[in-house]
């Protein structure tokens, strides 16, 4: 479903070069939940921008659906994106003047499909993430945890194949955290959307089929918590 292959990243401003990623490979199945764990600055955000199509690698590929997003032109991964990927912010990227309703549709919006398709895909959503009673208020209206169900809602309403989420509970307290996470799990189980979920804290990665851990910009494979150490840990940083 998502392949990376050989992903090298180096940010490079003024004369100033910043090598961030080292030849990262891995490749998470359909309907996988896998979660890309590691510290501060180990290039988390880096490799889920990459992956998102957002930005372009130094070197390497990657694959989404057997198509290389590295290799595409701008128009056609715009295109790709709006069909096939979801994102989820730590910062949930409300639209403050629109209603909750409103921001779950506006994906829906640019697609062309009728209002009245629309209210009811995005109804169903809310319910799905448990604040239907919110639909017609504004996030400012909402508390943290809820407006990041509305944002969760928002990136599956044109059902992407895969949802990256970038420290999706990175701004809530301990108990919200949980139930935002339970219900990316539950989103999982029930639907087969593909999620991966960037966190620093290693009891949230736990709760996902698979761990891949960056630290400093080198991948070490781990499943089920239990650290399978590959040949790269121990090489030359
Ligand atoms: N646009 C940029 N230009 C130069 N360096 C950058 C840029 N973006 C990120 N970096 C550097 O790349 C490294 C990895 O950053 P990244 O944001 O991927 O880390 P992260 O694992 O997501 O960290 P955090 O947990 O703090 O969000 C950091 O050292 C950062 O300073
Ligand atoms: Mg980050």
């Amino acid at each position: 479903m998502l392949r990376v292959e050989n992903i090298s990243h180096t940010f490079k401003s003024g004369g100033e070069m910043t090598p961030v990623l080292h030849n990262i490979n891995f490749e998470v199945q359909q309907g996988e939940m896998v979660a890309l764990l590691g510290s501060s600055g180990s290039g988390k955000s880096t490799m889920l921008n990459l992956m998102a199509g957002l930005m372009k690698p130094t070197e390497g590929h990657i694959f989404i659906a057997d198509q290389d997003i590295v290799k595409m032109g701008e128009n056609k991964l715009a295109e790709f994106r709006r069909k096939n990927i979801g994102f989820i912010f730590q910062a949930y990227e409300l639209i403050s003047s629109l209603t909750v309703r409103e921001n779950v549709e506006l994906p829906l919006v640019f697609q062309s499909v009728s209002p009245s398709v629309r209210k009811q895909k995005s109804l169903a959503l809310l319910e799905g993430v448990g604040i239907l009673d919110k639909a017609e208020l504004f996030p400012s209206q909402l508390s943290g945890g809820q407006q990041q169900r509305v944002s969760i809602a928002r990136s599956l309403i044109t059902e992407p194949s895969v949802i990256f989420a970038d420290e999706p509970t990175g701004n809530l307290d301990t108990k919200t955290e949980e139930e935002i996470i339970n219900i990316l799990l539950n989103l999982n189980k029930k639907m087969k959307t593909t999620f991966i979920v960037v966190t620093h804290e290693l009891e949230v990665a736990e709760q996902m089929q698979r761990i891949f851990t960056l630290r400093d910009g080198f991948m070490i494979t781990e499943k089920h918590g239990v650290a399978e150490v590959g040949p790269e840990e121990g090489g030359q940083q």
